[in-house]
């Protein structure tokens, strides 16, 4: 294949954006996929194809860290060393397979068979200790797993726990090879859309999101309905319904099994919300490293418009509405919806200041809705079984279930709908059945890496959005980390603050310097190097970030910070006056 060979395709594609610069990811890709690395030449042509400077297209190239400028090996392993993959023994199957492979990451076999890589999380927590090995999740890579991985040998599908028997969303979740078109529809599907199209007014939709009381599901919990509604009626521009799959907190799953077993319940979804703002177009954001996931919602896709659920005069109700896959590539901060917007037009994934908020002026410098996932899953069932079953299954102000990621050291990890207001006690000893190996809790993050942790004495708490603000920590994105007694704080942190160091798009000085120096000093107090001031020094670093950025990936990066050290201050003190972990008297031991 050679780049002019590819230029009809490259063409088709900048055809699907309202402007050539925002198929610059795709053309990357495209590159990549078809000639294995994105060479200079590659640059300059992606360049004139788009009409953008090959210094730009040099910068996207290097911002995100899926593309590469030199050739791999035929096969390429990424190992997420990320928390609940360390806590589950990642660190230690890297090292075998550094050994087993003699060769490091970043590097390749000499046979040029295989890259090795280590990433950040992969989201894929239920199988952890987990890698992706080309397109493929496997794990978790413990005994016969990673033995089979060694010699080369086919590795069996993965079975993780999956609620099967959610009353909102995971009932599909039993075909494992999708809910397919058919299935769908015999289950009632595509009615709720038939019900919007034909039968409602956008304010009604609205209304009736808001009286469902659904939040957010992506992290931030703001009321959809609302949302929405600000929207302006008026404008002359199109407006933009955009899909957050962009699914990257570690600790976090959900949204992947929805793309895979369960993608027309999304596109009913987006149908649903499409109507409800008047828009005509469907950008649907998918993280790069989620290439199954991706696929299997193009299938969805596919089929939806062989069956008149997309395109022109959808169903007779004179709707139109055209759906686009746009694939990231690996760049946590692209989840956070304003640098999800700059990275889908062409840019590096850079948020941007609010207001104005995207539903005034968003995609394109256009009205657009950003939704995640889970949110927009969840609108089929509330406009077809009523507002009120919705509401009544959560708490007063938050509707409905949520799918609660449970990793880490319990019994049984796994994606587990419940009711939004189930308590994290009864998550982590029901759902999940207690911590391994009859260990005692120590500590649970309760949704995503950024939140605030909680300690075992604090589990008696709800897990909707309120309830857990007002237990000084947050709901995000219901991602739960559960860390037994053998766990050292320190070296969690370590885990922690390596991701944000990493993650930071670098904009905004406090964010872009404070994160990698609290990484530098967390690093020199693990390797037994701690000074007595460290502590302080950290916490005032990480005040220092809070509330002075452009958007609030600093302030998620020092809360960890300030909750390890405050809740466990004795842990990191012993660790820095003796250089040694005294979480090491127990079974695990930290590595110092
Ligand atoms: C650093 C950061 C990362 C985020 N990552 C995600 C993500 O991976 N998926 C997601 O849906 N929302 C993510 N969000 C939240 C989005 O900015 C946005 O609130 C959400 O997509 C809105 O959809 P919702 O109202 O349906 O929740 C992130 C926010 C921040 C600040
Ligand atoms: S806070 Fe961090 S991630 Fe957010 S814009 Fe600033 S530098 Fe980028």
């Amino acid at each position: 294949m050679t780049l002019e060979e590819l230029e009809p395709k490259a063409r088709e594609m900048i055809g699907r954006y309202e402007q050539p610069r925002a198929a610059a990811l795709p053309l990357l890709w495209l590159v990549q996929d078809n000639l294995g690395h994105i060479s200079s030449e590659a640059e300059f042509w992606i360049g004139k194809q788009l009409a953008m400077s090959v210094a730009h297209v040099r910068e996207l190239v290097s911002f995100y860290t899926m593309f590469r400028m030199k050739p791999a090996g035929r096969r390429e392993l990424r190992v997420c060393t990320s928390l609940p993959c360390q806590l589950r023994g990642a660190r230690d199957v890297l090292a075998r397979i550094e050994t087993h492979f003699k060769i490091r990451p970043g590097e390749t076999t000499p046979d040029g068979e295989l890259t090795l890589s280590e990433v950040e999380c992969l989201c894929a927590c239920e199988l952890a200790p987990m890698a992706q090995l080309d397109e493929h999740f496997i794990g978790p890579l413990d005994g016969d797993t990673l033995g089979l991985l060694l010699r080369g040998s086919r590795i069996p599908d993965p079975q993780p726990f999956l609620s099967t028997g959610g009353p909102v969303i995971s009932s599909r979740f039993r075909y494992p090879d999708g809910a397919w078109f058919e299935t769908y529809l015999a289950d009632g599907g595509y009615q709720s859309a038939g019900k919007a199209l034909l039968h409602m007014t956008p304010d009604q939709i609205i209304e009736q999101v808001s009286a469902a009381n659904l939040r957010g599901l992506g992290g931030a919990g703001f009321p959809a309905g609302r949302k929405w509604s600000f929207v302006p009626k008026s404008s002359p521009k199109p407006r933009y319904l955009v899909v957050n799959a962009d699914e990257g907190e570690p600790g976090t799953f959900k949204d992947r099994y929805i793309l895979e077993r369960d993608p027309h319940a999304l596109l009913e979804g987006m149908l649903i919300a499409a109507r409800a703002i008047g828009s005509h177009k469907a950008y649907v954001y998918i993280r790069g490293e989620y290439i199954r996931p991706a696929r299997r919602f193009a299938r969805a896709v596919e089929e939806a418009y062989a069956n008149g659920w997309l395109g022109k005069n959808i169903q007779g109700s004179s709707f139109d509405l055209d759906v686009v896959i746009h694939r990231g590539a690996g760049a946590y901060i692209c989840g956070e919806e304003t640098a999800l917007l700059t990275s889908l037009e062409g840019g590096k994934g850079f948020p941007r200041l609010k207001p104005p908020f995207p539903a005034i002026s968003g995609l394109f410098q256009s009205p657009t809705i950003v939704n995640n996932v889970e949110t927009l899953a969840c609108l089929p069932f509330i406009l077809r079984h009523g507002p009120e079953r919705f509401a009544a299954l959560g708490t007063l102000r938050q509707g409905g279930t949520r799918l609660f990621s449970v990793g880490g050291h319990v019994s049984r990890p796994g994606l587990y709908e419940a009711p939004a207001g189930v308590s994290l006690r009864e998550l982590i000893y029901n759902h999940a059945q207690g911590i391994r190996n009859g260990q005692r809790l120590k500590a649970v993050i309760p949704g995503g890496i950024s939140a605030k942790v909680l300690t075992a004495e604090e589990i008696d708490v709800a897990m909707d959005f309120d309830s857990l603000t007002a237990a000084g920590t947050m709901a995000g994105s219901a991602g739960v980390i559960v860390m037994d007694e053998s766990t050292c704080m320190l070296e969690a942190l370590l885990a922690a603050s390596r991701f944000f160091a990493h993650e930071s798009c670098g904009q905004c000085s406090p964010c872009r310097e404070g994160t990698g120096w609290i990484h530098r000093i967390v690093r020199r107090i693990w390797a037994g190097k701690g000074k007595p001031q460290d502590l302080d020094h950290l916490l005032a670093i990480a005040g220092d970030m809070e509330g002075k950025t452009i958007c609030v990936f600093a302030d998620a990066a020092a809360w960890p910070v300030q909750s390890y050290i405050t809740k466990f201050r004795s842990e990191f003190e012993e660790h820095v006056h003796t250089g040694r972990c005294p979480a090491s008297r127990e079974a695990v031991a930290c590595r110092p």
